[in-house]
């Protein structure tokens, strides 16, 4: 039960929304009624997505591109009491897609964009106090595909209710900016709209609180000052929060906290992007939403995971690829420092999808941007509005079309300034043109061009003054732990007719998996202009006016495995794999983007007596890094300008050990080694947190690997495994990375692919104990225990 909204100071209470929900697969228009019984639906809690909860095939309308899993129909219904206060809303961070809400059988409204939060009003619908009522949502996904990438389906993000006084904050309805930073004062602006009944009186006052909760300013609304402020940035994400209260007829009605920082952007057309008062380069990956074995549902531990793992490679920007984020990843980016391009669409009006967003644009897309912008513009992590992917209103086929997409794009440009007009504004443009309908609207504060890095010295030709961002670079494609040889020259991932390119010989597919991609940075999509990682950061290095990159993609996600069919079903684009093990390129981006120092060697050296083998090393912090075959030295390598690796071309094979030594000025710094493994014995599992809370939420990632008697881990093995886990926790996802495997990702079993697997396990809400996994496979049973608190 909720506390009582008026006892006490604070008048608003939130809820966690997000447990005993009852769902169905189906439809029948009598779910939303109040008397309907639902007793017989599967129990769960939320945030869900059934899709990944399915089985891979091909049949699925979402096809291979839609991560070949299933949409529908779902519904979802929960019980709850009425609870004593004058308001009462519900918020949903996102449901995918095309959701309606009713209550108590009334309908309470709905959302088309299943990536837009929204908050419903529900008081109106309510019974009285204490009594029960029914919350009933329809999710329809059955257009499909309904993007060009998985999705997911259901209500896959965060529901909480929220009890006010009559005069409440509106949703999204604090806004607070930063005009004029000094080190001795920040001046901050706090605007605040409130949601009153008509000819209530109410006054509002803030209370700035840093971060240790101690008040440093007081004030009503419109400008308060702090002192010495401590600004947030990259490396230190300070954040300081304002307090909103609402007072009417002599009680506080309301109370909120917004949390926000004080630091200044600035964009400039030589230097690129300015954070306070000093150039970064934008180092960074365009994302999307879904968690791998996860599926698109919302887990903070696992959102967090993925930054922790992207920012030790240097990553510092993370582009919400292709469309608002769950409010989570912002919170995340803002402690930890992440600067972000916050997307708004895919899709305008000319579409790209039979289900997608380009069906609902015209009705909606004022609504929908105008809500993004309300919900984020607090964020001190996000530096960037993106109005659009590669859409095709950058074109047009008469002067009259050309005209309308302008002044769309102005149009567009214009409603985020109304809600934000601190943050500059882009798009991810891919038609690089003097005439390009995005790039010469007048709408927008810095050019965003997707690949095309012959393109970056054009674009300032024809728009000179406007700062550019490569918005989205590389898709490169890489299998881990796969290594084609030679590593020389350049190959195609898959094949198909797309873009005239011709079909690899006989020749080059020699010695190829089927289904999979090189680790070496040799890699290239089937259309890519830019080849490979290296070869795509190199013009953006070297630029200094190209303010930063997005590399397509940090981690690999469901759909979208260009060029391959069935049974491929997930990317081979990041530079990390679906299951969050990192491919090889990751450690090009760590030695170019990290001070380090840091070596990796790859391959792993596991091979047949005569075989010959590329060997490379990214390495920084060092001048040059010397091999060694069983002691011998095979040379000295050091990177070059245009060579981002240490290479020694085509080492006849031996079994033992290769390693790799690192010197600065002649001193050694580092050192890595691949040993040739005995075949596998048995099974080590490693967990990222042995100790994770009882809150239903929070996840163990348990990496699994076949090691041989001596213990080394066996970088070929692919032995088959089963997952069980027992106690305090459930088995949430099993994945091993292998964009071609067709075993489900929420099952019990999966093959080891090179060599790795991953479990994830979620704690029971309110469950404490000890969670046990227990693989088992041929080469026996391991496991191990989570302490669950
Ligand atoms: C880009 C597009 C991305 C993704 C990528 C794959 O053109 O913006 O969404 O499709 O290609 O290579």
């Amino acid at each position: 039960m909720l506390p009582g909204s008026l006892r006490g100071a604070s008048p608003r209470t939130t809820e966690d929304f997000n447990f005993d929900w009852r769902f169905i697969l189906g439809d029948d228009a009598r779910w939303s009624e109040a008397a309907f019984d639902d007793a017989s639906w599967r129990s769960l809690h939320l945030p869900h997505d059934w899709g990944i909860e399915g089985e891979f095939s091909q049949a699925h309308p979402a096809g291979v591109n839609g991560g070949a899993l299933p949409g529908g129909i779902g519904w979802y219904r929960k019980h709850f009491r009425t609870p004593d206060a004058p308001r009462v809303a519900v918020e949903f961070d996102g449901i995918y897609m095309n959701s309606t809400v009713w209550v108590n059988g009334r309908k309470a409204g709905g959302r088309p964009y299943g990536y837009s939060s929204f908050n419903l009003d529900i008081t109106p619908l309510l019974n009285p106090a204490g009594q029960d009522n029914v919350i009933a949502v329809r999710v329809d996904h059955s257009i499909m595909p309904s993007g060009r990438w998985y999705t997911g389906s259901g209500i896959y993000r965060n529901v909480r209710l929220v009890c006010t006084g009559a005069a409440r904050v509106a949703y999204g309805g604090v806004y607070v900016t930063t005009p004029d930073i000094s080190d001795a004062q920040a001046t901050v602006v706090v605007r605040t709209e409130v949601d009153a009944p008509d000819g209530t009186d109410y006054t509002v006052s803030h209370r700035i609180l840093d971060a240790r909760g101690r008040t440093v300013a007081k004030g009503a609304d419109g400008t308060l000052r702090v002192r010495k402020p401590r600004r947030w940035d990259i490396n230190d994400p300070y954040l300081y929060s304002v307090e909103t209260t609402v007072r009417s007829g002599g009680k506080v009605t309301d109370r909120t906290v917004t949390r926000f920082g004080i630091r200044s952007t600035a964009w400039d057309a030589d230097r690129g992007f300015l954070l306070n008062g000093r150039v970064v380069k934008l180092l960074g990956v365009c994302l999307h939403h879904d968690l791998g074995c996860l599926g698109s549902a919302v887990h903070r531990r696992a959102l967090q995971r993925q930054l922790e793992i992207l920012t030790a490679a240097g990553v510092n920007a993370v582009r919400t690829a292709h469309n608002p984020p769950t409010p989570d990843l912002l919170d995340l980016c803002d402690e930890m420092g992440l600067l972000v391009m916050d997307e708004a669409f895919d899709e305008w009006r000319s579409g790209k999808t039979r289900g997608g967003y380009g069906r609902f644009f015209d009705e909606w897309y004022e609504r929908d941007l105008t809500d993004l912008v309300r919900r984020d513009r607090n964020h001190p992590s996000i530096i960037l509005w993106s109005i659009a992917n590669e859409i095709a209103e950058q074109g047009g086929r008469t002067p009259e079309a050309n005209e309308a997409n302008r002044a769309l794009t102005r149009r567009i440009a214009d409603i985020i300034r109304a809600q934000d007009a601190t943050r500059a504004i882009t798009c991810g443009g891919h038609q690089l043109s003097s005439t390009n309908n995005l790039y010469t609207s007048g709408a927008l504060d810095v050019i965003g061009l997707n690949y095309r890095p012959h393109g970056y010295d054009s674009l300032r030709v024809w728009f000179p003054g406007m700062p550019i961002v490569a918005s989205e670079t590389v898709s490169a494609q890489n299998s881990r732990g796969i290594y084609y040889q030679p590593s020389t020259g350049i190959r195609i991932a898959g094949w198909s007719p797309f873009a005239g390119v011709p079909r690899p010989s006989e020749e080059e597919m020699r010695g190829t998996i089927p289904n999979q991609c090189t680790a070496y940075d040799n890699c290239r999509s089937v259309w890519s202009v830019t080849d490979t990682h290296q070869n795509a950061w190199i013009p953006v290095r070297d630029r200094d006016y190209v303010a930063g990159t997005f590399v397509w993609t940090g981690f690999d996600y469901l759909g979208e495995p260009t060029a391959f069919g069935w049974p491929s079903r997930s990317s081979y684009f990041g530079f990390v794999d679906l299951a969050g093990f990192p491919k090889d390129p990751y450690y090009m981006y760590q030695s170019e983007w990290t001070e380090g120092p840091m070596l990796h060697l790859l391959p792993h050296w596991n091979w047949t007596p005569g075989e010959k083998i590329d060997v490379w090393a990214y390495y920084n912090g060092a001048d040059e890094v010397e091999l060694f075959l069983n002691g011998r030295s095979l040379g000295r390598s050091a990177k070059t300008r245009d060579r981002l690796h240490a290479f020694w071309q085509q080492v006849p094979f031996e079994p033992g050990r290769i390693e790799a030594v690192s010197y600065k000025d002649g001193r050694e710094v580092l050192r890595e080694v691949r040993e040739t493994t005995g075949v596998p014995v048995s099974l080590r599992l490693t967990p990222d947190r042995s100790t994770i809370a009882a809150d239903g939420y929070d996840l163990s990632y348990v990496t699994v690997e076949a090691v041989d008697a001596q213990g080394r881990a066996v970088p070929t093995a692919d032995t088959m495994l089963r997952f069980r886990v027992e106690g305090a926790g459930e088995l949430f996802g099993v994945d091993n990375g292998n964009a071609a495997d067709t075993l489900c990702l929420k099952g019990t079993q999966k093959a080891l692919f090179s060599g790795k697997a991953l479990a994830v396990v979620r704690s029971l809400r309110g469950v404490p104990g000890t969670a046990t996994l227990t693989v088992s496979s041929a080469l026996g049973d391991a496991s191990i225990s989570i302490t669950v608190r």
